[in-house]
């Protein structure tokens, strides 16, 4: 039996949404594949929004928003570029396919394109499969979730800009290559945390058991249990004194 990919589709009222108009007015034909979420801008669809589709059962996720220089909110597009670009990031490094993500342009006059986009993406995703949804992956995306929603990743896509057209105490200008390490290296950090938290909360686990679940060096594991111990959302599992230290989540 073919699969028939589950797609969640947020549009842009502005554009996408009344190019989706168009295309059905004008007879352009798309497979009914789409659950479409009307939004007012590109930029309004939060990145946690894309794991959530995920854990709901979506097999993919498409955004559309208005083409560069067309946004009704003037930069909100930009703003979804970016917040996507590092959705994208998360879910690579999570082990989780990005190309599961979508986000293109399509103008209100764009009725054929809508169509065009829609089957060429559904058509990519039937090539890819069903989401493999098991446990572990519901771990990986909670844990992409958490890291999404969390202030330190939230705080660098809102400030990142801003963080190289301003010197800092030193006087320095932060070039873009060493903005792009500093965004990679706090969303690595973020995510490793975030699927620490989400392991030590099924049942206690010692570092080593961590460290070997995460692929991750012992020491490096380590690293991440006393930052996350010293910000009290992890602790020790008091059943187990005086034997191995397991960890826990703290509540
Ligand atoms: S108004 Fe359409 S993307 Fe911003």
């Amino acid at each position: 039996m073919s699969f028939e990919p589950k797609i969640l589709s947020f549009l842009c009222n502005w554009c996408a949404y009344a190019g989706a108009d168009l295309a059905g007015i004008s007879r352009f034909q798309y497979p009914p594949n789409t659950r479409v979420i009307r939004v007012m801008c590109s930029g309004r669809v939060d990145p946690a929004f894309i794991p959530k589709a995920f854990l709901a059962g979506y097999d993919g996720v498409l955004v559309l928003g208005c083409h560069p220089g067309d946004c009704h909110y003037l930069t909100g597009n930009l703003q979804a570029e970016k917040k996507m670009g590092l959705t994208r990031k998360l879910l690579d490094m999570a082990g989780i396919e990005s190309e599961r993500l979508l986000l293109d342009w399509v103008s209100a006059g764009e009725g054929e394109r809508f169509s065009q986009v829609v089957r060429q993406f559904i058509e990519k995703v039937r090539h890819l499969g069903p989401f493999p949804l098991d446990g572990e992956m519901r771990g990986k995306l909670q844990a992409v979730k958490a890291s999404l929603e969390g202030e330190k990743i939230r705080w660098m896509v809102g400030k990142g800009p801003e963080l190289m057209e301003r010197e800092n105490v030193y006087g320095e200008l932060l070039s873009k290559e060493r903005l792009g390490e500093m965004i990679e290296t706090t969303i690595r950090d973020e995510l490793i945390k975030n699927r620490i938290i989400q392991l030590v909360e099924t049942r206690p686990l010692s570092a080593t058991e961590i460290s070997e679940t995460l692929h991750l060096k012992l020491k490096e594991t380590l690293t991440y249990l006393v930052s996350l111990v010293g910000e009290g959302k992890v602790g020790f599992d008091p059943s187990e004194e005086g034997k191995i230290p397991r960890y826990t989540r703290n509540i």
